[in-house]
C-alpha cells in the first residue's frame, strides 16, 4: 500500500480562485444570474478578457458587489477555445446536463422535469456563459444595468434568474445552508489519508479544486496543455506533470440547476396526512428533510436521543452522525439529509470496540451490505452555493390555500471538481435511489419524481421507522420539485478564464 501524499501547507494561489469557491456571499442578499449566449465571439471575448471577477482573497470589509464567471462546454466551444482543449474537460461536462435520454432518467429529469420541458438548459437553450452578480442590499439593479450594457456587443441575453432574499430559509421553511464541507486551504490534511478511519467534514481541497490532490490523493483529470502553447506563460504549470500548463489549476466544476418548489402542495399534502393537526404536520416535514424548521438536526451528537435533548442544539448544528441511530428511529434512513450526506466513514457504521471494527474492515459483516452505497462519503461531498427565488409563502398562507402567484424555487449550484462522482453520484444513486439504504419503494422525499420503476414499483412512499411498531409509512407523495432547467458550467480559475479568451 502506498504513503499517503504528504500535504503541502500553503500553496493556494487564492487571488486565482474565483471567490464563490472560499465564500458563500451570504452578505451580498441581492443575486442575478445572467444566461448568456456568444453572438459575437471577439467582442465577447473581449468583455471575459477584462471582466472585474471577483477572487477568493479576503478583503476587509468584504466586497459590496461580486462577479463570477463560468462556462459551457457549447460555450467553449462558441468562444473559440480549440476543440481538443474542450475535449480535455470530463466527459460529463463536455455532454453537458440535457441532452442524454439515459443521463436524464438517471437524474430523476423525467415526466414534468423532463429537459424536454425546461425553460432553459437544453436542446437550443443551452446558455454559453453564466455570469453571476452578488451585490449589497440596493445595488443589483444599476450594477445589473451596466455589466449588460457592457457584454451586449458581444452576448445576447437568454435569462436573467433573479433570486429572492428569504434570509436564509428555502420556499418550504426550513433553514437552509447549515451543512458544508470544510475546504483543507491550507493543505494540511494528508491526500489518501488511510488512517482517516471516522468521518471528518474536511475535505482535500482536490475534492472542489483542480489540479490539488482529492481524496484518493490522485489529481482529478483536466486539460493539461503543451506549454508551447501558452506563450506568454499565463498559466500555472501542473502540480503533477510539471512540463505541462495546467488549464483546471484553480478551477472547479458548477452545477445549477433551477427547481421549482410546490410550496402549497407540500404543506398542504402533510396537513391533509397529519387530519389537520399543526403539529404532525410540522413533525413529519421535520423527518423528511432530517432537521427541525429551524435547522436543528433530529439526533444528538451521539446518536442516541431526539432533538429535545438540547445536546443536539448549540451553536454547532453539523457536529453529529447517524452511527448512533441505524435504524434511523431519529431520523428517518430516506430523509433528504440523511440521503445528501450520509456521513458514513470509509469503515462501515457498526458497534464501537476493536472486535467489531475488524469485523467490518475484514467486509465479514453481513448486515453491512445494505450499508454499501453509503459508505465513504467523503468521496461525494458537494459544496453547495444555491439562491432562493420566487414568491416567499407562509406555511399558514400554503396551507390555507393561498392563492398561487409567482413561482418558488431553489437555483440549486454546488461545486465540485468532479460531477460524475459527485452531483451526479448524490442525486443519482442517493436521490433517486429506491434502495438506499436498505428503503424500498422510496426516492428521496423532497426531490423524488414518484414515476413507478422500470418494474412497475411504486417510488412515492416515505417511511419513519418507529421503534416501538412498524414504520409509519406515507403514501401517495406527490412531486413537491420540479426542473425548469440546468447546466454543467466549467468556473476556471482566473489565470485560466483569461487564457481561454486571449490565447487563440
Ligand atoms: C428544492 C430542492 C431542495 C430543497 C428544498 C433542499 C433543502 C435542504 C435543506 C432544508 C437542507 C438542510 C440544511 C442544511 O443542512 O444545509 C438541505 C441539505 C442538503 N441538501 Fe438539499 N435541498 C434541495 C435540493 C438538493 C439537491 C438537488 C441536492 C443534491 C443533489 C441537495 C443536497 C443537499 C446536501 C448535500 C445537504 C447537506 C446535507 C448534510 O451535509 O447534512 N439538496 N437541503
Amino acid at each position: 500500500m502506498s504513503a499517503p501524499l504528504q500535504p503541502q501547507a500553503g500553496s493556494v494561489e487564492l487571488d486565482d480562485v474565483q471567490g464563490l469557491v472560499r465564500f458563500g456571499y451570504k452578505h451580498l442578499t441581492q443575486a442575478c444570474f445572467l444566461l448568456l449566449r456568444v453572438k459575437d465571439c471577439d467582442a465577447a471575448r473581449a468583455w471575459l478578457a477584462a471582466a472585474p471577477v471577483t477572487s477568493a482573497v479576503a478583503i476587509d470589509p468584504p466586497p459590496r458587489t461580486a462577479l463570477q464567471v463560468a462556462f459551457t462546454s457549447e460555450g467553449l466551444r462558441a468562444l473559440g477555445v480549440a476543440a481538443d482543449i474542450v475535449e480535455g474537460f470530463s466527459a460529463e461536462f463536455v455532454a453537458g446536463m440535457s441532452g442524454d435520454a439515459s443521463r436524464a432518467r438517471r437524474l430523476g429529469d423525467v415526466a414534468d422535469s423532463d429537459p424536454d420541458r425546461w425553460e432553459w438548459g437544453a436542446a437550443r437553450r443551452v446558455p454559453h456563459v453564466l455570469v453571476m452578480l452578488y451585490a449589497a442590499p440596493g445595488l443589483l439593479d444599476e450594477w445589473r444595468g451596466s455589466v449588460l450594457a457592457q457584454c451586449q456587443a458581444g452576448f445576447e441575453q437568454q435569462a436573467a434568474l433573479a433570486t429572492s432574499d428569504m434570509d436564509g430559509v428555502e420556499p418550504f421553511g426550513f433553514v437552509d445552508g447549515i451543512s458544508q464541507p470544510q475546504l483543507d486551504w491550507n493543505r494540511q490534511r494528508a491526500a489518501r489519508d488511510e488512517d482517516q478511519l471516522d468521518y471528518t467534514n474536511l475535505a482535500c481541497l482536490g475534492e472542489f479544486l483542480l489540479g490539488y490532490p482529492n481524496e484518493y490523493g490522485g489529481y482529478t483529470d483536466r486539460p493539461l496543455l503543451d506549454p508551447k502553447s501558452d506563450a506568454g506563460a499565463m498559466l500555472p504549470r501542473a502540480e503533477d506533470v510539471p512540463d505541462k500548463a495546467d488549464l483546471g489549476r484553480n478551477g472547479s466544476y458548477l452545477v445549477m440547476r433551477q427547481l421549482r418548489q410546490d410550496v402549497r402542495g407540500f404543506w398542504q399534502f402533510l396537513d391533509r396526512q397529519a387530519g389537520g393537526d399543526a403539529a404532525l404536520r410540522e413533525r413529519w416535514a421535520a423527518e423528511m428533510v432530517g432537521r427541525t424548521l429551524s435547522g436543528d438536526p433530529l439526533v444528538s451528537r451521539s446518536g442516541k436521543s431526539a432533538p429535545s435533548d438540547a445536546a443536539a442544539s448549540g451553536p454547532d448544528l453539523n457536529d453529529f452522525t447517524y452511527q448512533a441511530d441505524p435504524y434511523g428511529f431519529f431520523c428517518p434512513l430516506g430523509a433528504h439529509v440523511r440521503r445528501a450526506n450520509p456521513r458514513n466513514a470509509d469503515l462501515p457504521p457498526g458497534r464501537p470496540g476493536i472486535v467489531s471494527r475488524l469485523v467490518r474492515a475484514l467486509g465479514f459483516d453481513a448486515g453491512a451490505l445494505d450499508n454499501d452505497l453509503v459508505a465513504s462519503t467523503r468521496f461525494h461531498r458537494l459544496l453547495r452555493r444555491g439562491r432562493e427565488y420566487g414568491a416567499n409563502v407562509s406555511i399558514a398562507q400554503a396551507v390555507a390555500g393561498a392563492a398561487a402567484g409567482a413561482e418558488s424555487g431553489l437555483h440549486f449550484i454546488c461545486l465540485g471538481a468532479n460531477i460524475a462522482r459527485q452531483f451526479e453520484f448524490v442525486q443519482g444513486a442517493w436521490m433517486m435511489g429506491t434502495k438506499f439504504n436498505g428503503l424500498k419503494s422510496e426516492g428521496d422525499p423532497l426531490l423524488g419524481h414518484r414515476q413507478a420503476g422500470p418494474d412497475g414499483t411504486a417510488t412515492d412512499v416515505f417511511s419513519i421507522p418507529r421503534p416501538d411498531g412498524p414504520d409509519k409509512q406515507l403514501c401517495g407523495l406527490p412531486r413537491f420539485v420540479t426542473v425548469r432547467g440546468g447546466a454543467y458550467f466549467f468556473l476556471p480559475g482566473i489565470r485560466a478564464l483569461r487564457y481561454l479568451v486571449i490565447a487563440r
